[in-house]
């Protein structure tokens, strides 16, 4: 069972999923006033896996947060999905876009299969038994059993809980998907199990996915182009090897520092990314 992507809840064909413009975002504490982003511009157009990279601190999830319509920036325009994140409202946006927390916690007190239907019954709209099999779907859509949609949170591994909470993130069948740290905490086996799988998912359901990620591999395997955060704006925004060659420190230190050459040997090793 698929709920369909209304026409409406895409962009007019050519305009990005996802444009931002002039971004600003400036917070105040006691202490001081801070800037975050400054004139920042990123585009993202559809069936895109755009993997944002830059140092801690640089405002990433607060930009996955902006888009959500969590926050609100300081000055600028954001358009998601043809349309200003004003005009859509957190709950629009939580409608038209699924998204994978950094820390994302699954709630405790419910069992797997309530986790992922949360959102759907927070709509109330739908009856239960449709939410329930919408729910055991997406749990196997996510390569997880239905003999795991009645356990809790506290009995499933690392790599169960990051599935579930994508399966929850999709239960709306979204457009766009966006992926804080998606591998970080996992494993090697368990990482590499999750990033086939959102390689697959992106194909499958038509996703333009927005990646933040810090590992090499993850960013290699699954982004077709990579915008990178510095100096509180977009430095670049394009396809790994011209990221690759861009001059700027923190792309040094970042790619071809001492992970340089396991850099090289990805771009090598993952056609896709280039
Ligand atoms: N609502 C807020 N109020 C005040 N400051 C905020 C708020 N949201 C974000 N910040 C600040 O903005 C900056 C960027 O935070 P953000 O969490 O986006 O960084 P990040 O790039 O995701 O870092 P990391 O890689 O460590 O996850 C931080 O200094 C953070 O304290
Ligand atoms: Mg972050």
């Amino acid at each position: 069972m698929r709920i369909e992507t209304p026409a409406a809840q895409l962009p007019p064909a050519g305009e990005p999923m996802v444009d931002i413009r002039k971004l600003w975002s400036v917070f105040t504490t006691p202490e001081k006033t801070f800037v975050v982003h400054q004139d920042l511009d990123l585009s993202v157009q559809r069936g895109e896996v755009l993997a944002l990279v830059g140092g801690s601190g640089t405002g990433k999830t607060l930009l996955l947060r902006q888009i959500l319509c969590l926050e609100t920036p300081a000055r600028g325009e954001i358009r998601v999905l043809g349309k200003s994140v004003e005009s859509i409202g957190q709950k629009g946006a939580a409608s038209r876009i699924g998204m994978l927390f950094q820390h994302g916690a699954l709630f405790s007190a419910f069992s797997v299969l309530e986790n992922i239907a949360f959102p759907l019954r927070e709509l109330k709209t739908l009856p239960s038994a449709l939410i329930r099999d919408a729910a055991m779907v997406k749990l196997q859509m996510v390569g997880l059993k239905p003999d795991d949609a009645d356990k809790m949170p506290a009995d499933l591994s690392g790599g169960m809980i990051k599935r579930v909470a994508l399966a929850r993130a999709l239960i709306m069948d979204p457009p766009l998907l966006l992926l804080d740290e998606p591998t970080a905490g996992l494993d090697p086996d368990s990482s590499d199990g999750f990033v086939t799988l959102l390689r697959s998912l992106h194909r499958d359901m038509a996703l333009t996915v927005i990646m933040v990620t810090h590992d090499l591999d993850t960013l290699f395997e699954l982004a077709t182009r990579i915008a990178v955060l510095a100096d509180k704006r977009v430095i670049v925004a394009d396809s790994p090897r011209e990221v690759l060659a861009f001059q700027h420190p923190f792309i040094h230190d970042f790619f071809l520092g001492e992970r340089g050459q396991r850099a090289m040997e990805l771009l090598r090793e993952y056609p896709f990314a280039i």
